[in-house]
């Protein structure tokens, strides 16, 4: 792999895509939204002690996800480069009751002194990226990460057939409104000396069946089928999303690297 990181790229392009996006949001933000939800379970599965953890969410959106971190105990910080989110983000909490730092700022140059944080992911971020991107990005979570702590990426998986098949309806149709987005198979290949490859699993495919309805302009389906979602014992959702996830493929690929030096 080159060490020359890029220092251009689509990084404009999807600032500017994701402003657009949180300006003309179609559907509305719930407190509980089921992508978000998969992506806090799998991370409280990685990492079950969660209390006092000092957590970044690089490319925060809506913030659901840290907003349940929180609720555990974890100490959140959310960033993000548009403040658009970061409104919609500081909402959430505001209603959930939560607390957090704000910071309005680019994950490749995240405002934060080295080893801040214990645990730095993103969910929904590297794959607007060129891959020079990506690995910059992960370098610099990396750079903020501690020493024994964890850099984990979450990004919407390839071999997912529904996902790749709702992208390129919606793409046809014009409805695709997250601009460049290139599907990940594995990032296991940006391991590097201090930033050891950890494992990768995908999960999520109830979120693509259920969130997907309100993309295709049926958001009481999706409200209706998430009210159930939500009343459903975990341990069930859970062994469906597995099973379900295994035969026809995650929505969410998740990269785990540990810094260790
Ligand atoms: C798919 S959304 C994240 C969704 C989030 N996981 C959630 O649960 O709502 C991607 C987010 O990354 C932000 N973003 C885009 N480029 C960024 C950058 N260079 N640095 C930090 N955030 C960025 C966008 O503004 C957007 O809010």
């Amino acid at each position: 792999m080159s060490r020359e990181l890029a220092t251009t790229g689509n990084e404009n392009q999807v600032k500017k895509v994701w402003e657009e996006h949180w300006d003309h949001l179609r559907f509305a933000i719930p407190d509980r939204e089921i992508n978000s939800y998969h992506v806090f379970r799998e991370l409280k599965r990685f990492l079950p002690f969660l209390k006092d953890l000092e957590i970044l969410e690089a490319g925060s959106g809506t913030g659901n996800t840290s907003l349940e971190l929180w609720r555990c105990g974890a100490k959140v910080t959310l960033l993000d480069i548009t403040c658009q989110a970061l409104e919609i983000g500081r909402q959430g909490f505001v209603k959930g009751g939560g607390k957090t730092h704000f910071i309005q700022g680019s994950v490749f140059s995240i405002p934060a002194r080295e080893g801040s944080y214990d645990v730095v992911f993103n969910s929904g971020l590297l794959e607007h990226f060129d891959p020079g991107l990506q690995e910059k990005a992960l370098l610099e979570m990396m750079r903020v990460c501690k020493t024994g702590g964890w850099v984990i990426t979450m990004n919407g998986y390839a071999k997912s057939i529904f996902y790749r098949f709702g992208k390129f309806a919606l793409e046809r149709t014009g409805r695709w409104t997250y601009g460049k987005e290139t599907p990940v198979e594995s990032l296991a290949h940006f391991a590097q000396d201090r930033l050891q490859f950890a494992g990768e699993h995908h999960f999520g495919f109830n979120g693509i069946l259920i969130e997907g309805f309100k993309l295709v302009g049926m958001e009481p389906a999706t409200k209706f089928l998430r009210q159930i979602y939500f009343t459903v014992p975990e341990w069930l959702t859970k062994a469906v999303d597995r099973f379900l996830s295994a035969v026809f493929g995650g929505y969410i690929i998740m990269s785990i690297f540990k810094k260790t030096g």
